[in-house]
């Protein structure tokens, strides 16, 4: 149907091309929350650790069984428009925290359900929008007040920390093991730029390994090349090794073109083998005349070649990945040359040791004692192949969490106590607000309170008495640390259990789940273009910054679903 619209003497100007789709007002309003709360809703029964887990088949069949938000909302293919911007919200999280998907996910999906409420009762969109962005503003305050200070050497609390992150993954009594293993790696990143730290878990290696078990998880402090030592004849330990990276073939190279050598007679032939083996043993000399006793190369390596830096006692591999080539030059210090006839001892790299170890069934290169101490690599061994990796995506929270609070110094109670003292302080601001966004205010007190009734949902517990409970210790003042215990099956102090997160993670969620909330309710008008065969994503994603009513839809991905 194309859109229509009149002049002033009353010509017909056509708009919008044929098989454009429109919703405006209430019902793309209504379409909206509706899209953005059924995620929500998907990812409430995962929340804390006596959720569920969700098994995912992509559409090859391979299966993932996890509890984490993000690893969920990135494994389903939401076409909805404004579903998609809830996708948004778990990746924000977890790129900037790395924790807290589902809770900020939760929250957000819930403040859409609570708006749809006040929108039945014709508040208007633009009063609930400015009520949620003031709470949002107080929550986050409050929520700074609360922010307990953490002495980066309290060993003791950081591991409470990485626990508590790790409490919802199935990697069960491992936990403890994991969470010593977070904090080594991540001290080890860690730097201090200017006044503040500066914590980047990406320097951060992680290999899986499937065969063992969790606790054969390890740490270890250099780089580890996933492939194995290329000749049997050489050394599979060097100490004090000189690194060369090279990135071009051991190979005598082949002539494009097919040509024809006649020969004659046998010494022709030698002679002509002879010149072969003479280019490869030149390659090799280079290599050894740059003084190196380990080669990383990331392509091949003739037979030949590989014969003679055995001779030489050089340790070598070979189709080593750019990526980690790239590690490598950045743990030992050495360069990547392209050509072996430009390899000096200046672009040699260094470690302490090179040494070829058995992981499982297969073998890897350690180079361990490198020259940049900031690169550090976490092997993580688990017995079956799927709980690899979500022993990956837990120990990617553990070590998100602990360098959160390398970064920010600041921790809260977990188990809902937090969500439920930034609500209690939010609704005695509400009061003091007044007006219709008194009621906004109140709705996003209650989004907050649902975290605290999921997690006692998700343990079986009665929500009404938890709740009650709840609040009435929250109205005492030693109360601010009371959350629902999961594993008791009742309110306790949560801080003495040490179930504590941080700020950091707390902060996020609201900031994020608000935003998209905000954004979606701003939307009262939704033009879709009809569907090409594989719909164009804009650069930048659905995330994009929120428009006036009328101009949201316009930064939106793909096309309406055909009932749209
Ligand atoms: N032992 C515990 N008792 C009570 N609540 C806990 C405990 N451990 C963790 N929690 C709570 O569980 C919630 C976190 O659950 P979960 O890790 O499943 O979700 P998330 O952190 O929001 O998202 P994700 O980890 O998927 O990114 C937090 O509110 C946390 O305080
Ligand atoms: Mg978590």
């Amino acid at each position: 149907m194309a859109y229509l619209t009149k002049t002033k003497s009353g010509q017909p100007v056509l708009l919008l091309k044929e098989g454009t789709s429109r919703s405006r007002g209430k019902e793309a309003q209504r379409n909206n929350i509706m899209a953005a709360r059924v995620i929500g809703e998907a990812v409430r029964s995962t929340l804390g650790p006596r959720g569920m887990d969700k098994m995912l088949i992509d559409s090859l069949g391979d299966i993932t069984i996890t509890n984490d938000g993000a690893a969920i909302l990135d494994e389903i293919d939401v076409e909805h428009p404004a579903a998609k911007m809830m996708v948004e919200v778990a990746k924000t999280q977890d790129d900037m925290v790395g924790d807290g998907t589902t809770t900020a996910v939760v929250v957000a999906g819930e403040l859409l359900k609570k708006a749809e409420e006040l929108l039945d009762e014709n508040v208007h969109p633009t009063l609930i929008v400015s009520g949620y962005r003031k709470a949002s503003q107080k929550a986050i305050e409050a929520l700074r007040g609360i922010g307990l200070t953490v002495d980066l050497d309290d060993r003791e609390t950081l591991k409470k920390v990485a626990v508590t992150s790790m409490g919802s993954k199935v990697i069960g009594s491992a936990r403890e093991h994991f969470a010593e293993i977070a904090i080594d790696a991540v001290k080890q990143v860690a730097e201090k730029r200017g006044d503040s730290m500066v914590a980047d878990i990406g320097n951060i290696q992680i290999i899986k390994k499937g065969g063992e078990s969790l606790q054969d998880t390890e740490m270890v402090k250099g780089i580890i090349i996933d492939k194995e030592v290329l000749h049997p004849n050489m050394p599979k330990r060097i100490e004090k090794a000189k690194i060369a990276l090279v990135n071009a073939p051991v190979e005598v190279e082949k002539t494009e073109a097919s040509a024809e050598v006649r020969i004659k007679d046998p010494s022709q032939m030698k002679a002509f083998l002879d010149q072969e083996t003479n280019m490869l043993k030149k390659m090799v000399e280079e290599v050894k005349k740059a003084g190196a006793n380990v080669l990383f190369c990331q392509k091949g390596i003739d037979d030949m070649a590989q014969h003679f830096l055995a001779k030489e006692g050089v340790l070598a591999v070979r189709r080593v990945k750019q990526s980690d080539m790239d590690k490598l030059s950045r743990a030992t210090g050495g360069k990547i040359v392209n050509d072996l006839d430009d390899l000096n001892a200046e672009d040699l790299g260094s470690a302490e040791l090179v040494e070829e170890k058995k992981v499982g069934e297969d073998r890897m290169v350690f180079v361990e004692g490198c020259e940049d101490p900031r690169s550090v690599s976490i092997l993580i061994r688990a017995g079956l192949e799927r709980m690899v990796d979500e022993a990956e995506r837990a120990m990617h929270d553990g070590l998100s969490v602990v360098a959160d609070v390398i970064e920010r110094n600041q921790v809260v109670t977990g188990g809902g106590a937090t969500e439920a003292t930034v609500a209690k302080e939010l609704r005695e601001y509400a009061t003091k607000v007044g007006g219709r966004e008194q009621l906004a205010i109140e709705s996003f007190a209650e989004s907050l309170e649902t975290i605290p009734k999921t997690l006692a949902e998700n343990a079986g517990l009665e929500q009404i008495d938890i709740m009650v409970q709840m609040r009435s210790a929250h109205e005492k003042p030693q109360g601010q640390h009371t959350g629902v215990d999961v594993f008791a099956g009742k309110v306790s102090n949560l801080r003495e259990e040490g179930v504590i997160e941080p700020l950091s993670v707390k902060e996020q969620a609201i900031k994020s789940s608000v935003e998209s909330a905000s954004m979606i309710l701003r939307i009262d008008d939704v033009i879709a273009s009809k569907k090409t065969e594989a719909p164009p994503t804009p650069p930048g994603g659905p995330g994009g910054p929120a428009g006036a009513p009328g101009e949201g839809p316009g930064g939106m991905p793909g096309g309406m679903p055909p009932e749209y």
